[in-house]
């Protein structure tokens, strides 16, 4: 049996966060992650990093490896096949570049910080039961090497992701859930060539396309897909071949194409639960909410929950304030809000629909064309798309 202040579920970025900064505020905490640390690791997920994240990170003590690898841009090309693009300038904007830098990176500095200072992560945990989330005396029972083991604690930090177990402990009469699901997938390529230029989102007539990068030798590319689209079927070549049919002619040029170190479908889909909060566990990341991935906004979504509930629990523990922590789920959940809808907004402009009539098309082009001219449109998107500060 083993007693902490925050027992935290889920050893992903939000987790890992959340207990380095907890930490530093001399507060304790347990992490139980379900998966080993190298399953952890090898998870390839985004990588664009919004400024406040990038401040955030460097003020706790992980801003070094960020610092050197990281490839900072003023913003992002956006394409229109046809019709010419515009830049969703950040800096120009809203004052405040954006950073790719992989979340296997920041996983990896946030694990090689834990090990530094000794924090408990107890990797390959299994069956994790919440009890007495309302009660005066929570505790967690897990199993860890054919063990039953048992922490007790003050609150529990439901970091577990969208499939995890603390959404799942709040009381159907207490919890709402908002969620749309949309007609496609990204398939997307990790390839050890030198990136393009610039973070490009593609909008074409056969489906959405996007460059990114991870590090001057790593890009990371994706193509709009048909849900049912079956890996076999895209080799290389193909993938290739239908990505820069996508892109503007003179960019199509600039791609380095090489074989792929990874292949992968993701679907895409908006969800929020709301309350953030049951007594007392709270939810933060993934465990509460999830953006499609165009506008790249889930990791920072999860660093900005974290934030408010560090902050929270700095103020209950060593200011004796719990208001903060009153107001987690209501802060959390309005910054929530903002990004789901620029993400959302971001998602139905630049896909191709499948069910979508002529009208709706018209619509979109318009929207685009907008864009192209108002520096007014243009200025409200890149402050949306550079994310609100926290
Ligand atoms: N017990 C213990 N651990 C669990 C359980 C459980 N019952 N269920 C899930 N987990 C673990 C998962 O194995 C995973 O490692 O919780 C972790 C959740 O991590 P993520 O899914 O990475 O979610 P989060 O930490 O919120 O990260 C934010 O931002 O870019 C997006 O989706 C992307 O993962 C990213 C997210
Ligand atoms: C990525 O680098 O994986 C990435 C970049 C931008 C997005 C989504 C994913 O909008």
């Amino acid at each position: 049996m083993k007693k902490t202040k925050v027992a935290i579920i889920g050893g992903g970025p939000a987790g890992l966060l959340l207990s380095h900064i907890l930490a530093l505020h001399g507060i304790s905490s347990i992490v139980l992650e379900r998966q080993s640390r190298e399953y952890v690791l090898q998870r390839i997920r985004a990588g664009v990093l919004e400024h406040g994240t990038v401040q955030l990170l460097r003020d706790v003590g992980l801003g070094e490896r960020l610092d050197r690898e990281g490839l900072e841009h003023n913003g992002t090309l956006v394409t229109w096949h046809g019709e010419g693009s515009f830049v969703i300038d950040t800096m120009k904007y809203a004052g405040r570049p954006m950073v790719a830098y992989g979340q296997t990176a920041i996983t990896e500095d946030l694990y090689a910080a834990h090990d530094r200072a000794g924090t408990e992560i107890l990797d390959r945990a299994t069956d994790v039961v919440l009890h007495d989330i309302t009660g005066v005396q929570s505790y967690v029972t897990y199993t860890r090497n054919g063990e039953a083991g048992r922490i007790d604690c003050d609150f529990i930090a439901a970091c577990d992701g969208f499939h995890g177990i603390g959404r799942q402990s709040i009381p159907a009469s207490v919890l709402r859930t908002y969620e749309q699901v949309y007609p496609f997938g990204w398939l997307g390529i990790m390839s050890e060539t030198p990136p393009m230029e610039d973070l490009i989102y593609a909008r074409h007539e056969r489906g959405f396309a996007l460059a990114s990068q991870r590090n001057p030798n790593l890009s990371r590319y994706y193509i709009q897909c048909p849900m049912d689209t079956d890996l076999n079927d895209w080799p290389d070549e193909r993938f290739w071949e239908e990505f820069k049919r996508r892109l503007p002619a003179e960019l199509a040029r600039t791609v380095v194409t090489g074989p792929s170190i990874e292949k992968s479908i993701a679907p895409l889909r908006s969800f929020v639960a709301e309350p953030m909060r049951h007594g007392r566990m709270f939810l933060a990341g993934d465990a509460a909410h999830i953006v499609p991935p165009t506008g790249a906004k889930g990791l920072n979504l999860a660093v900005s929950d974290v934030y408010y509930l560090s902050r929270a629990f700095d103020a209950y523990y060593n200011h004796q304030q719990d208001e903060l922590l009153e107001r987690y789920s209501e802060t959390a959940l309005r910054r929530v809000w903002a990004s789901e809808r620029v993400s959302w907004s971001l998602t139905k402009l630049l896909h191709v629909f499948p069910q979508d009539s002529g009208f709706e098309e018209k619509m979109r082009l318009n929207e685009f064309q907008y864009l192209q001219k108002s520096e007014r449109a243009l200025a409200t998107l890149a402050e949306q798309y550079a994310g609100l500060p926290f």
